[in-house]
């Protein structure tokens, strides 16, 4: 009965494949018989335990790729020892590998086998690693929210997960102390869903891929929303980043952008659709110039609206606290905001955000991003209620709650009150005037281009 089952086959391997063989199964095998360390012919009693059946010190056990040798049979037996180059095998969390082997690849990092023996990696901070996220488990009942361990995410460097997922610059001091809105107070509910209130107006999550835009994805799909709730459904357009990417000067691409100079691209320029300028991950060369008009930049024109100008908007203005920002999403749609992202933050599944200890490393591991708020609501966790935003990100609907995030409010979390931008569009003028919405709203629809509303909220900087 020997044989078939066999675990080893010996004389099939390579010197490095032997060695490897023997530092799994360090033995000694043949060479702790008692009596006989190694037979001659066939003896099936010649043999040792190893793992969960035998192996052979019988002669009979060299047969091809059906031995079954014991791992030192060779050298015990048959006086044969590995060559000292070819002895050495790494290893590295329980894999076996010789400095003739390919590197092997550890999350982010590769490690290669030097010829005494050791183990060399590179050794780059991951965007998400085990100890993170066991951390983030034990913490996750104290946090309030949960992680996962995304696909997407695995094997690369934070560096690169924060110049190519995120994406904003934070504002200089000038820029930050910008025009600022106070909105007339009045009661607020305790929640509110821009994307229920206004159903089918508010843009879902997209995915910005590996590009640093997201100040290009939370200018145009801010813009977007605002000429759909604007219009009341009769502009629903998907602004495109990707004209942002490629046409606004003073910025860097994928590597990030300034929301000021966005904004002010907006207002001055416009914008196209989409369909017309489709988002590619990358910068290409700028196809809209600073007098086109859609017919001119060869651009579908809308069916609903005789609508022939790019889409522009207002300037951009800045919202105090926490009640104007609220105030505004209520009275006039989603706003864009500043946010400071940690490296925990890539993780999140869902729940209600706040970064944790286990991320709150040196400054320098954290960078700036941009996205949307759409509403806020509240939860009670045991004695507490918790306070939250909720806020739309450009990673696409497989992360976090449907490309959604709820984060902590009222506390300034990841600086997410301290710059927090709105503008309003230049719907086109057959739209119908909305008597009972406020009264900023009356002065731009009621007048379509103009004038412009600059008139009551200053631009932003020199603009
Ligand atoms: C070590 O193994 C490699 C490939 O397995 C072989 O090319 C080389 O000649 C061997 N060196 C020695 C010293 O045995
Ligand atoms: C995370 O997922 C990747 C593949 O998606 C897997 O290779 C890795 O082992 C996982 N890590 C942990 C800690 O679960
Ligand atoms: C927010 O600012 C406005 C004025 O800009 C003020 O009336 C209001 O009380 C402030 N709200 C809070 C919560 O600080
Ligand atoms: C559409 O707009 C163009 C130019 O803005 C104008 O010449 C044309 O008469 C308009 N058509 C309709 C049906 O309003």
């Amino acid at each position: 009965m020997r044989n078939l089952l066999l675990l080893f086959a010996l004389a099939a391997f390579t010197a490095v494949e032997a060695n490897r063989f023997r530092q799994e199964f360090p033995g000694p095998y043949c060479a702790a018989r008692k009596y006989d360390s190694c037979c001659r012919d066939r003896q099936d009693g010649c043999a040792q335990p190893i793992s969960t059946t035998l192996c052979y010190c019988d002669e009979f056990c060299e047969r091809g790729e059906h031995g079954d040798c014991c791992p030192d049979y060779e050298e015990v037996c048959l006086g044969i020892v590995a060559g000292p180059d070819n002895a050495t095998s790494c290893v590295h969390k329980n894999h076996y590998f010789t400095p003739y082997d390919p590197v092997i690849v550890d999350n982010c990092n590769t490690c290669k086998c030097n010829l005494d023996g050791s183990v060399i990696c590179t050794d780059d901070v991951c965007m998400v690693d085990e100890d993170l996220l066991r951390q983030l488990g034990h913490l996750h009942r104290s946090l309030g929210w949960s992680a996962t361990n995304y696909t997407e995410w695995w094997g690369r460097k934070y560096d690169e997960g924060k110049v190519l997922r995120l994406g904003t610059f934070q504002p200089k001091h000038r820029v930050k102390a910008m025009k600022r809105l106070s909105n007339k107070g009045g009661s607020l509910p305790s929640r509110f869903d821009a994307s229920e209130h206004w159903t089918g107006l508010i843009a879902e999550a997209r995915d910005q891929g590996w590009c640093g835009s997201s100040w290009a994805f939370s200018t145009a799909t801010m813009a977007s929303d605002r000429f759909a709730i604007l219009s009341k459904g009769r502009e629903m357009v998907q602004l495109a980043p990707q004209q942002m990417l490629a046409c606004v000067r003073r910025q860097r691409g994928c590597s990030g952008g300034h929301l000021d100079s966005a904004w002010q691209y907006v207002r001055k320029n416009g914008m196209v659709n989409e369909e017309c300028y489709p988002y590619i991950a990358a910068q290409n060369v700028c196809k809209v110039h600073e007098d086109d008009t859609l017919i001119t930049a060869n651009c579908e024109l809308p069916v609903k609206v005789n609508r022939t100008h790019l889409y522009k908007m207002g300037p951009a203005y800045s919202l105090n606290n926490e009640t104007d920002i609220m105030t505004e999403i209520k009275d006039r749609g989603t706003v864009q905001a500043l946010m400071r992202v940690y490296r925990d933050f890539f993780s999140y599944r869902g729940g209600i955000y706040r970064h944790s200890a286990a991320a709150t490393p040196a400054e320098e591991r954290s960078a700036y991003h941009s996205v949307r708020l759409i509403g806020w609501g509240e939860e009670r966790v045991g004695y507490e209620v918790v306070k939250y935003w909720i806020a739309i990100n450009s990673w696409g609907q497989w992360w976090g709650e449907n490309g959604r995030f709820r984060i902590l409010r009222g506390v300034n979390e990841c600086e997410i009150e301290s710059y927090v931008l709105a503008a309003n569009p230049y719907v086109h003028e057959h739209v119908q005037t909305v008597r009972n919405v406020g009264e900023l709203q009356e002065l731009i629809v009621g007048t379509g281009y103009v004038p412009h509303p600059s008139r009551r909220y200053p631009p932003y900087g020199r603009g």
